[in-house]
């Protein structure tokens, strides 16, 4: 068994790996997904196996209800709350990582205490010792952190940045304390009672730091967030790994630790923002106060469906630029069917695709995809960029932000920096939303008022529909 066990273990290690690259691609990220969940399965039959205890009612009724929640939340979940569900796991993952070292301390309790402690002052250099704290204070944090971000991201707390008073010394005193705490419940480790009660604390406060480090991050950056928690979970379950001595637990954390890494540094990068102004620059405190959101536009010219489709006749070259509205619309088809008359017309398409349109990364790849845009007419920002002096009319779907100009000339702006799909070099620009409210950074955007724009009001699929008819009566 031991030698199956084994050989069952490297095989999940070899599939989670391929699978990780396999998620990079569109084209084979389902495959990817598919790839991991059966690296998966192998893990826990690889870890079932080594065990000569085993109790099947608990395993069966775990993998049950754990599948059967997995199911219904994945079924039920609307692709724009796909990153309040990622907040949701990301939590799951720590607090069962927190809770699996816990579960190991009361079952090796009185082992640990002979080795340690009283008995050995020197106890973080015992196997799994320091890991089993990291595990509960980096698991705990993650939970907590992730119900705020999942709470911002859904609106059940405001989404603006919660500055808490002396928040930077606060989290240093909690961090101190945490480091204080576990050094305490590894020297009295000879009065399991009494490392209990230390351990649970170093969970308390980690739930603390979870909030604390959080509330001060508006909304906007959440995905960046999650992103990061993402790979605290992954550092968590690794540290329970060791805590374990499960090289597979220690392999699959690190790899979900630094997968979250680097997706957490590109979506800095897209916004050109460093991770330090994301966690502490209180990024968004212009929302809360209302400045500079919507409402204030003099020169704002409108179209409707019929002098937009006139337009459209005539053009040689268009491109799309879907942003979060184009979701919440589900207008992807309307979109796609869009596009194929205007090539049928003799156009040229494009669809022009922002790294942090939508709210998730790859949110525009996911939903055009889902209406069967070719991969290759899916033109990343620092392609199409150059090409939008070329194009007759860019057709701006539910995007805001990522085509807000102030990005490039307004240093007051929050979103100063952050690199934009340059919509507003096209001749003409058809921007496509219900009204003239801001978008996620809650900020005003002079485009709307620019010579060559066009506001076509509406909700994204209402308005192409329309110009689905208009063009085809044309
Ligand atoms: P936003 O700037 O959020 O603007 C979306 C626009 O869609 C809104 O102005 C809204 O205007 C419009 N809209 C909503 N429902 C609509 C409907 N049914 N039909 C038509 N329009 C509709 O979107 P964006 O340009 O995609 O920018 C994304 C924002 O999220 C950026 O600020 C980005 O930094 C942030 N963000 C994204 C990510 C990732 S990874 N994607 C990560 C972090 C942050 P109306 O209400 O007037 O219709």
């Amino acid at each position: 068994m031991g030698s199956l066990s084994n050989v069952l273990a490297v095989l999940s290690c070899i599939f989670f790996v391929v699978a990780i690259k396999r998620l990079g691609k569109v084209r084979t990220a389902r495959q990817g997904n598919a790839i991991a969940a059966l690296g998966m399965l192998l893990a826990v039959v690889a870890i079932l196996l080594k065990q000569t205890d085993v109790n099947w009612a608990w395993v069966i009724a775990g993998v049950v209800v754990g599948s059967a929640i997995g199911v219904w939340a994945a079924k039920t979940v609307q692709m724009t709350g796909m990153p309040e569900m990622v907040a949701l796991f990301n939590g799951s993952g720590g607090i069962a990582s927190a809770m699996v070292a816990i579960a190991y301390f009361f079952l090796h309790s009185e082992k640990i205490g002979a080795t340690m402690g009283g008995a050995d002052p020197v106890w973080w250099s015992h196997d799994g010792t320091a890991t089993l704290m990291l595990s509960i204070l980096i698991g705990g944090l993650t939970l907590t952190g992730s119900i705020v971000a999942y709470a911002k991201l859904a609106g059940r707390i405001t989404s603006a940045p919660i500055l808490l008073p002396a928040r930077h010394l606060m989290n240093i005193g909690l961090v101190a304390a945490a480091i204080a705490v576990a050094i305490l419940a590894g020297w009295v480790a000879p009065w399991p009672w009494l490392m209990t009660i230390l351990l649970f604390l170093l969970l308390a406060i980690a739930f603390v730091l979870g909030v604390t480090l959080v509330v001060p991050i508006g909304g906007a950056d959440m995905p960046v967030v999650i992103s990061l928690l993402n790979s605290y979970s992954g550092v968590a379950a690794s540290m329970t790994g060791f805590v374990l001595k499960e090289p597979v637990l220690i392999i699959a954390g690190a790899l979900v630790g630094a997968a979250g890494l680097i997706l957490t540094q590109l979506m800095c990068k897209a916004m050109n923002r460093s991770l330090a102004n994301v966690l502490f620059g209180g990024f968004g405190v212009a929302d809360s106060t209302g400045t500079g959101g919507g409402g204030d536009y003099t020169t704002v010219k409108e179209a409707g469906p019929e002098e937009a489709a006139m337009i459209l006749e005539d053009a040689q070259s268009v491109v799309f630029v879907p942003g979060y509205g184009l979701a919440v619309a589900q207008a992807q088809h309307a979109c796609q069917q869009l596009a194929n008359m205007m090539e049928e017309r003799g156009a040229n398409v494009t669809h022009a695709i922002h790294p942090v349109a939508g709210r998730m990364p790859g949110h525009m790849n996911v939903l055009l995809a889902e209406a069967d845009v070719p991969y290759d007419k899916l033109i990343e920002m620092d392609d199409i960029n150059p090409e939008f002096k070329n194009t007759d009319v860019a057709i701006v779907l539910g995007a805001n932000d990522v085509v807000n100009p102030a990005a490039l000339t307004d240093k007051s702006s929050p979103i100063y920096g952050m690199p934009i799909l340059t919509v507003h070099e096209a001749r003409t620009v058809f921007v496509v939303k219900r009204s003239l409210s801001p978008g996620f950074a809650g900020i005003r955007n002079e485009l709307f008022e620019n010579d060559n724009s066009l506001m076509i009001f509406g909700d994204a699929k209402d308005v192409l529909q329309k110009l689905i008819e208009e063009l085809k009566n044309a």
